[in-house]
Order: structure tokens, then sequence, then C-alpha cells
């Protein structure tokens, strides 16, 4: 779909003012046609000037199983897992239903930790259906995902609900996999970091203590679809949010922080989305479901190490 022309200045338009108001006034590169199309937001001297920001913490891959599996499926995919060789410079981490954690938990290495893939918002009780946090600590479930775009979009979660959903998860040591990303429409109406910013502010609004807090961009748009963002839109959005961090939480949050990056990663794509410097690690969904092809994802830390 080419852009009509009047689309493309106005989003041109917005493009600038949103690098004014987050880049500090820099200059703006005309976005190439191929990211137009896409809602790119090309800024050269953004970028150059985010390497000295590129995050500081250890490579970070998280499997996201979502909705999927059996006893025997689950069975397997542990099997393969405790089977696979992996970097030792990379914290892994799995989520599977809520109702395998314990089979996960009592067959899984312990070079892999457990995630939950939601979590209540407060202290348990008659909350039918739901899980405490308390419950996760009980059976040794480390992580919890929270904000993935299926339950904003899906089950309808707002900014608030999820945020109070992470500041309580964290106050009972409960790690945070805080999920961020915007959908197509708002990628072509120029908002995309409109929508970021504003889901990480109710993010900040909640949580204090971010050692124990990664985020996660999932552009909505690459979920499921098998339409991985580039490794130059991934870096774009994960260099501003690092920035936003910085202005509004702390320097040390936004050099400390792993932000890493989810939406039809493969085993065949990790590589050079991985070279980025923003590039923290990966969220996958369905390539996680296969033992070798995640164990690819994790060790594409090592195109990390030799981009540096
Ligand atoms: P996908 O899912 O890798 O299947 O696109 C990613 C996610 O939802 O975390």
């Amino acid at each position: 779909m080419a852009a009509p022309s009047s689309l493309a200045s106005s989003r041109l338009a917005d493009l600038s003012r949103r690098a004014a108001a987050v880049g500090g006034g820099v200059a703006v590169t005309a976005p190439a046609p191929q990211q137009l199309r896409v809602g790119g937001i090309s800024r050269r001297c953004r970028a150059q000037r985010v390497v000295a920001m590129a995050g500081s913490g250890k490579f970070f891959v998280g499997g996201n199983w979502k909705c999927n599996g059996t006893k025997d499926s689950v069975s397997n995919l542990v099997t393969e897992l405790n089977a696979a060789t992996l970097e030792p410079d990379v914290d892994v981490v799995v989520a599977p239903p809520f109702i395998y954690i314990d089979q996960v938990k009592s067959s899984l290495t312990d070079r892999i930790e457990v995630s939950a893939q939601n979590v209540w918002i407060g202290k348990g009780g008659a909350y039918t259906g739901e899980i405490s946090a308390e419950q996760l600590v009980d059976i040794g479930c480390q992580w919890v995902i929270l904000g993935h775009s299926e339950r904003r979009h899906i089950i309808g979660e707002d900014d608030q609900f999820i945020g109070k959903k992470a500041a309580y998860a964290l106050s009972q040591n409960v790690k945070v996999i805080a999920c961020i990303g915007e959908l197509l429409e708002e990628r072509e109406a120029g908002k995309t970091f409109d929508v970021c910013f504003k889901q990480m502010k109710a993010f900040a609004d909640s949580i204090t203590n971010w050692a124990d807090v990664v985020i996660a961009y999932e552009p909505v748009w690459a979920i499921g679809t098998g339409k991985v963002a580039t490794p130059e839109q991934a870096q774009e959005v994960h260099a501003a949010v690092r920035d936003w961090l910085k202005t509004n939480v702390s320097p040390e949050v936004a050099s400390s922080i792993r932000i890493i990056y989810g939406g039809s990663v493969n085993a065949a794509n990790c590589a050079e989305l991985a070279k980025k410097e923003d590039i923290d690690g990966f969220l996958v969904g369905g390539a996680s479901l296969k033992g070798p092809d995640f164990a690819t994802i994790i060790n594409s830390v090592t195109s990390k190490k030799v981009a540096a």
C-alpha cells in the first residue's frame, strides 16, 4: 500500500515533532518509502546518540508458550530444552500455561527459569479463576509476563490494571516481563512512540523496583503474523524507550534494564535482530515451542558479541 503524498507529509510532520520532543530537537532524516509504508520513524542522529546508552544488562530470552500444549508435548519440549547446549551468558525463561508450571518446574533444568503468563492484581482470595503472586511463589515460579497484547486487546486489560499487577507481583518478589507495543493502525498513524510511552508511563507510575523488570517491545502487528519488525524498526523503538526511561525514571535504570523484542522472532531472523545495540534479547512465542529453534534464538547472543 503506497502512502498518499498528503498522508506521507503529515506523517513526516508528526515524525519531526516527535523527534524534536524525544530526541532534543535533532535533525530528522526522511523515512525511506519502504519505512513509510509501515510507519517507520527514522532519526539518524538519534541512533548515533543511543550507542552510548545501549543496555548493559545480560542478554535475556523468554519463551511464551501461550495457551498451547498437553502433558505429553510439554514433556517432549522439556526434554529438548534439557538436552540443548545453551550459551552461558543468557538469562532464559519459559512461560508454560499455569496448569503445566508445576510439571515444568519439576522436570526442567535449573538453568532455565519459569514464568507465568498472567497473575491476579493483588492478594488471593475470592477471585474465581485467578492465580495469585503468592501462589506463583509457592510453586517456585519466579517471573510473570504482564501487558501482553493478547491480554490488552483480546481480554481488555488496561494500562492502569496492568501497572498495578506489576507492582503487586514485584512486591511479592515475582519478576516482571512488562510488554508494550503498538497496533498496526497506530504505527501507520505515526503514534508508535505515543502508545509505547503511554504504556511505559503506566508501568512507571506503579513500579519502584526496576531491577526485577524486563521490558518487552512487541509490536502487535508482528505477533504471531510471521511479519517480523526489521532490526532497524525494533532498534528505533528500543532506543526511544531507553531514552524515555532515562528522562522519566533514571539514567541508571535506562542503562541497566533489558529491553527485549518480540513478534515473529525465529531461528532464521534472530541473529540480525540481536546485533542491534538496544535489543537485549527476545520474547518468543511460536518458535519457543520447538526446543532446537528456541536454543538457536538463545544462542544468538553470539552474534551480538561479534557485532559489539
Ligand atoms: P510470536 O509471539 O513469536 O509467535 O510472534 C510473540 C509473543 O507473543 O510474545
